[in-house]
């Protein structure tokens, strides 16, 4: 990948209809069990991301057709439960700690060996919470201690267990679920938070039959996955950039047509209006099984809460972008219970701190959050660890930044969200290549 350094400062006040792509965790998820469904299952709204077309290249792969009859859409051609055929090359997961956890416990159950690499972020992410449930279930899986690439070994037969998770994952828990599609007897998964439950709604929409409450899901080993088609819709992770960005710049109004709304995924929007922010959702509806609605977005001065721990696993992947808002803030944020984040594809409690000083903020990092005084954000260059997050987190920042951000290395943007920095600045940021 080539590095690519941005500078980001104030532009205008932002206004326009930003239409952010596809979901992330429902595109690899639609991917995949389409993937070893029967029959032709077709994707739109298909996440065109470097994360998902990783996905999409190790499943090709493993022997499945999958046809681009134009972007953002995908066709594909399922081989059934037991059709995935073996690769003597490793299996290359990119940046994807979702693509590399599903995977693996989907790889677990088959007759054939499958070896999992990702690039330099990837392979520092912790993969024992899902070799270690694995292995209980009878999976054979070498770790470099408990760090990628993975050998996963086949023809090892799989046993349903029951599964307490010690940290809330829907990542572990799917990739539980898909090692339990192949399991004998039942796979239950209990969670000591809800997490979002998109592998549990799309094995359902699959035929499969699976029971799921909020926390807790059940499923049979020994069935069929059907084809279906799936509507992907647009990713709150990728919208919560522009309701930070909008809230925060004076004179603001965005609106974001048909973003994916699963309560699982909208702490954010319940943190940001704790703060004070104007955001209202227009023309909610079910689409494909999952709420969604338009978000309108309006600038209000922001204050700092403490943040509900609760709220944590809704917005696990927004902290970048809650850090950005609390910085600015008329006084303190304090979040807690938020360790996970330095498991990410950074470090984001040490990235965002790191990254904010350079700004001249004052934060305070706890083992398990952060305390951040609101104030002015200076210029200053910053680096993005590899984040993507991080890096369109910053590009927030330079909207009311003193002077220019540098981010140094947004290249891995392009892993969730590629044409961030178009669509940004279609909507009156100033984003540009810093060279
Ligand atoms: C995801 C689950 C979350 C999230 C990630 C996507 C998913 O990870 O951070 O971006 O698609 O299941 P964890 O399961 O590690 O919390």
């Amino acid at each position: 990948m080539n590095r690519l350094d941005w500078s980001s400062q104030p532009g205008q006040p932002l206004h326009g209809n930003v239409r952010v792509p596809g979901d992330k965790s429902v595109s690899h998820r639609a991917l995949m069990l389409a993937a070893i469904a029967e029959g032709e299952s077709r994707i739109r709204g298909f996440l065109e991301g470097e994360d998902t077309r990783a996905t999409a290249a190790v499943l090709a792969q493993l022997g499945v057709r999958i046809d681009t009859p134009s972007a953002g859409e995908r066709v594909v051609h399922g081989v059934g439960l037991h059709g995935l055929r073996g690769s003597s090359s490793p299996l290359d997961c990119g940046n994807a700690g979702t693509g590399m956890r599903l995977l693996t416990g989907l790889l677990a159950g088959q007759a054939f060996d499958s070896t999992l690499i990702g690039d330099a972020s990837l392979s520092k992410r912790p993969m024992r919470r899902v070799t270690d449930p694995l292995a209980l279930m009878g999976a054979r899986i070498d770790t470099r201690d408990g760090l990628p690439p993975l050998q996963v070994h086949g023809g090892q037969p799989l046993l349903g267990i029951r599964y307490e998770l010690p940290v809330a994952s829907a990542q572990v828990k799917s990739a539980l679920l898909l090692a339990g599609l192949y399991g004998i007897g039942d796979t239950e998964i209990i969670e000591p938070h809800p997490t979002r439950d998109y592998t549990e709604r799309m094995l359902a929409a699959f035929g499969w039959p699976i029971a799921f409450e909020p926390g807790r899901a059940k499923l049979q080993g020994g069935h069929a996955l059907h084809a279906t088609d799936v509507d992907v819709p647009a990713d709150f992770s990728s919208a919560a950039f522009f309701l930070v960005a909008a809230s925060i710049v004076p004179g603001s109004e965005l609106r974001l047509p048909a973003v994916g709304l699963n309560p699982r995924r909208t702490g954010l929007l319940h943190a940001l209006r704790l703060m004070g922010a104007d955001i209202t959702i227009e023309h909610h509806c079910e689409s494909g099984g999952e709420p969604v609605g338009d978000l309108v977005v309006r600038h209000a001065p922001l204050h700092g809460v403490e943040l509900p721990e609760s709220l944590v696993p809704d917005m696990i992947d927004e902290f970048p972008a809650l850090f950005i808002a609390a910085a600015v803030a008329s006084g303190r944020t304090v979040i807690r219970g938020a360790a996970e984040l330095r498991v990410k594809e950074s470090d984001r409690i040490a990235t965002m701190a790191t990254g904010l000083r350079a700004l001249g903020a004052a934060i305070e990092e706890t083992a398990d959050g952060a305390i951040i005084h609101g104030g002015k954000l200076g210029n200053g260059s910053v680096e993005s660890h590899l984040d993507h997050r991080i890096a369109m987190s910053f590009a927030v920042a330079g909207l009311v930044a003193s002077g220019p951000v540098r981010i140094n290395d947004c290249s891995h943007v392009a892993t969730s969200f590629p044409g961030f920095l178009e669509l940004a600045n279609g909507c009156g940021f100033a984003l540009q290549d810093a060279g």
